[in-house]
């Protein structure tokens, strides 16, 4: 396989996973890359690596440029296996490389692989001459890792940002303009709602980092290349990050005998008549890492299941599961669904919401609720959204 020149002597020597369709928990449809980056100067730089089932194809890319054995440094902007998981082949065939992280990066690297390397410790505003070129570094941690750090080439203008302004597309193409670009910007907003959203005001501060230097190329380790919409990307961040919200209804549920669905349409055309952007999403048929893309910049949710034995549905509390790990804030909330005899349905849903998420109305049937009993909650509901 072969390196991609992005750059005049740097190199895009990743790893293509055509294959990956699970990233813990997020659904990865269009697979990924691991981009890792070759610099060829006088000291010879790898920036990165790829998941340990990539290394091979990593080597024979970097094979196809320089003899890997030269290598002399290293870098590595979080320890992540799936941007470190190449780093043990790598360092076999060069092991008098110096590896280039943050103080965390080393702890991470000597517990994850047990080795001795040669480290070499980098703070934000350090800069390591490479030659003719040079690399800074600037601290991101968590965003999302305790390690992230990401490194900048200012003779180039590139940022090496590692996941930041990444995106989970499997593609030979490397470049935001050889893309469709409505495709690779719903990917890194999909990106960013199941991987960056906890750690939100970590990521604003490395916006503003990144807003203080002078870009020309953004280079992820996942996904495209950004040089032609790197203000769009940019925006977005920025956007995301202050979890700026819509006028929009996302409506989550799972039914047993169609009366939660029933309720879920309903709440739909209250929603409608206000005006509102909404989703509907049958857990079901719908991924919760699609349905958490559309929830991060929507203003009000409701979340729908019957009772089911002394519980709720599985698939709502895989979903509540899951987005309680991802901390959205402040959401209105609506409840809803349905119960023969035990009516702990909506308590259940409850003691899954994040602390700032504030519940607007709850609407429990006993097993099909009456035309009146729900004109009597929409009336209800109308009054509150
Ligand atoms: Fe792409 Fe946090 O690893």
């Amino acid at each position: 396989m072969k390196a991609l020149e992005i750059k005049k002597g740097i190199y895009c020597v990743g790893g293509i996973d055509w294959a990956l369709r699970n990233f813990h928990g997020y659904l990865t449809q269009r697979g990924s890359t691991y981009n890792a980056y070759l610099i060829i100067d006088e000291k010879i730089t790898l920036i990165d690596t790829v998941k340990y089932y990539l290394a091979e194809e990593m080597i024979s890319r970097i094979s196809s440029v320089i003899d890997p054995s030269k290598i002399d440094y290293v870098v590595c902007n979080h320890v992540e296996m799936d941007h470190s998981g190449g780093m043990p082949a790598i360092m076999r065939l060069a092991p008098n490389a110096e590896v280039i992280t943050s103080a965390a990066g080393e702890k991470g690297l000597r517990q994850h692989y047990k080795q001795d390397w040669k480290f070499k410790i980098v703070n934000s505003g350090d800069t390591v001459s490479l030659g003719k070129r040079s690399l800074q570094f600037v601290m991101t941690p968590m965003v999302h890792w305790p390690d992230n750090m990401v490194s900048y080439m200012p003779e180039e203008k590139i940022l090496f940002s590692n996941d930041a302004f990444g995106q989970h597309i499997a593609s030979h193409e490397r470049f935001d303009d050889e893309y469709p670009i409505d495709t690779i910007l719903d990917e890194a907003k999909k990106y960013y709602a199941n991987i960056v959203l906890p750690y939100a005001s970590q990521a604003a501060k490395a916006v503003e980092d990144t807003h203080k230097l002078d870009i020309k190329m953004i280079a992820p380790s996942h996904g495209l290349v950004w040089r032609k919409h790197i203000p769009a990307i940019l925006e977005r961040y920025e956007k995301w990050s202050q979890n700026e919200k819509e006028k929009k209804a996302v409506i989550v549920y799972d039914s047993m005998w169609g009366t939660t669905e029933n309720m879920a349409k309903t709440i739909y055309s209250t929603f409608e008549s206000k005006g509102y952007k909404l989703r509907l999403f049958d857990l079901k048929l719908n991924h919760i890492s699609d349905i958490m893309t559309d929830l991060m910049d929507a203003s009000h949710i409701c979340i729908g299941s019957p009772t089911l034995n002394k519980g709720i549905m599985p698939t709502v509390a895989s979903f509540l599961t899951y987005m309680q790990g991802l901390a959205p804030k402040n959401k209105q909330v609506v409840l809803f669904g349905s119960y023969g005899w035990a009516q702990q349905n909506l308590k259940i849903i409850e003691s899954y919401l994040p602390p700032s998420f504030e519940v607007i109305e709850r609407i429990n049937a006993n097993y099909i609720p009456s035309e009146e009993f729900m004109n009597d909650a929409m009336k209800q509901l109308h009054s509150k959204i």
